[in-house]
């Protein structure tokens, strides 16, 4: 079966879940969405308030950021890409997902992972880089700390990079930070430019 196929067996699977109490409270759940033949992934926290309501991650606000560095720096557009949350249903008042509900929702995660098998793992703060650090065997410190910085592990028998990143709500709160995010999307578009060259084929970018 092609990824996109898979993808959409698991999203059936996601949408029956009940394994936290956050599907009681969610609208609809947010599975994640793009091209899973893509070789990049982008992983952020949980759904906002916009998510909740269309069932696509990343359409509000921190959307439009995280969006306009695909766009104008990246120089690509969302499609072309994979989007996913660590969790797929909106914690009340958007409140930080709490452990339990990271271990029992990351299920989904782990499943979306190992259809698309990505090259590349852009986090997008704090929390999805703690779990994709602690499911590759690194040592999470902080986000501060690992942010535009690029990790390589071995799986899927080829070299996954992994690069986190702030995640772009944090820079509406604090302006100064939009530099560290444009910072790290150069960072990101090096390494896609380096592998598509020492390759020499659009590795990245189906
Ligand atoms: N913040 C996230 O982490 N994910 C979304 O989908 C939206 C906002």
């Amino acid at each position: 079966m092609d990824k996109k196929k898979l993808i959409e067996e698991l999203n059936k699977e996601i949408f029956n879940c009940n394994r936290c109490p956050l599907y009681l409270s969610k609208t609809n759940y947010v599975p994640g969405d793009g091209n899973p033949e893509s070789n990049i992934l982008f992983i952020g926290e949980a759904p906002g308030r916009e998510e909740d309501i269309k069932g696509k991650p990343f359409v509000g606000k921190a959307g439009k950021i995280l969006e306009e560095n695909i766009n104008k720096i990246l120089n690509l557009d969302r499609e072309k890409v994979f989007i996913t949350n660590v969790i797929k249903c909106r914690p009340p008042n958007n409140r930080d997902p709490k452990e339990e509900e990271i271990k029992s929702c990351s299920i989904w995660l782990i499943k979306q992972l190992e259809i698309i098998k990505p090259s590349l793992i852009i986090t997008l703060g704090n929390h999805s880089t703690k779990f994709i650090f602690e499911y590759f065997g690194l040592k999470f410190e902080s986000i501060m700390k690992h942010r535009g910085k690029v990790y390589e592990v071995k799986k899927w028998d080829k070299i996954v990079k992994i690069i986190p990143t702030i995640h772009p709500a944090s820079t509406l709160y604090h302006k100064d930070w939009r530099d560290l995010f444009d910072k790290d999307f150069y960072e990101i578009k090096k390494n896609i430019e380096n592998e598509n060259e020492s390759s020499g084929i659009l590795k990245y970018i189906k």
